[in-house]
């Protein structure tokens, strides 16, 4: 099968290869997905999963790419809850080969049944994204109704997801990002918007909760914000220092069948949009992820047509 391998660490993005792969094989509770549409995570090549397995083993030639959408061809032994010709979407584990393949082994608990009017490039921006704005503004900051939010990268994967759900939660959003991205974040329901090259963070004032993806200074200076008794959340880095009176939160996003099932039905609802900002073919996935300057919200790999048929 065509898939897209890095076997180099120091060759960074350059690396990514279009490679003939073998068929994968189906574990206990794994299904074989045919993948659709795969979608990717700038900075991925330094995650060590993408490297090594959770024995510390070198793994490569990897596959990369932990977000799909598709259709289950297999089942392994004893999986059950998924059935062959479903539709499905989520999470691929990070220690395995991942989805920028046309076909992937994933734990069938991992995915989430898909609706059949729901398009496979849509459905594949939803799972990282999704699930990492969900569990950091809810299950690890609680955020409530009222209270005032802080969502760097407000336009893009991961940001333009939470600024919507924090906003149908209740909360008072405020947007940061660069000049271009105002108009996507405050059309997305920020109620305020701050670009980080020339506004001055300080400007904020007191929020209840931070939502870093950026790291970094951005996020040093985002912990003096933090009222007493808030949270600062970010998937970027480990914080190296803590907001004086509150907490601060570094977490990697775990895979739940039930609030991806949950972010699908928002979807269909029209009360949740992903930002779909590029789709290519897998041949192309190189050049997608080196883009200097991305298309705002996420960049989705179409591996094959909604017929099955090879997209190059
Ligand atoms: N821990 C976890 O579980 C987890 C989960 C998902 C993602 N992540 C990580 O979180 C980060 C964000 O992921 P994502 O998918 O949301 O990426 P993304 O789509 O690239 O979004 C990041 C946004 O932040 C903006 N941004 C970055 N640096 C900025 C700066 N200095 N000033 C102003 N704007 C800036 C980007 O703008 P430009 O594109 O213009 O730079 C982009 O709009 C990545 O590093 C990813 O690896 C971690």
């Amino acid at each position: 099968m065509r898939a897209i391998t890095v076997r180099d660490r120091d060759a960074g993005v350059g690396g990514l290869t279009l490679t003939d792969m073998p068929y994968p094989h189906a574990a206990e509770n794994d299904v074989i997905v045919r993948v659709h549409a795969a979608g990717f995570t700038p900075g991925e090549l330094d995650w060590p999963g993408t490297w090594s397995d959770r024995a510390g083993r070198d793994r490569t030639p990897s596959i990369p790419g932990h977000e799909l959408s598709g259709v289950v061809v297999e089942l392994g032994y004893g999986t059950t809850g998924l059935t062959v010709g479903q539709r499905v979407f989520g999470l691929t584990d990070w220690t395995r080969n991942g989805s920028l393949a046309e076909f992937t082994a994933v734990e069938a608990r991992n995915l989430a049944p898909l609706a059949a009017d729901v398009d496979h490039t849509v459905a594949a921006a939803l799972p990282i994204s999704g699930l990492t704005a969900w569990q950091g503004l809810f299950d690890h900051a609680h955020l409530t109704t009222g209270q005032t939010v802080l969502i760097h990268g407000a336009a893009g994967g991961v940001g333009s997801i939470a600024v919507q759900l924090a906003r149908e939660a209740g909360a008072r959003v405020i947007g940061t990002g660069r000049a271009d991205d105002r108009d996507i974040a405050l059309g997305l329901g920020a109620q305020t918007f701050l670009d980080l090259d020339a506004d001055d963070l300080r400007h904020v004032g007191e929020v209840d909760v931070v939502f870093d993806v950026i790291g970094g200074d951005i996020l040093e200076r985002s912990t003096e914000l933090v009222r007493p008794g808030g949270t600062l959340v970010t998937i970027a880095m480990p914080p190296p220092v803590q907001p004086k009176d509150g907490r601060a939160i570094f977490f990697v996003v775990e895979p739940d069948r039930v609030r991806l099932t949950d972010l699908a039905r928002r979807l269909r609802a029209g009360r949740l949009k992903p930002i779909v900002g590029a789709v290519r073919p897998l041949p192309e996935t190189a050049s997608a992820f080196a883009r200097h300057r991305r298309t705002p919200g996420k960049t989705i790999i179409q591996v094959a047509d909604e017929q099955g048929g090879q997209h190059s």
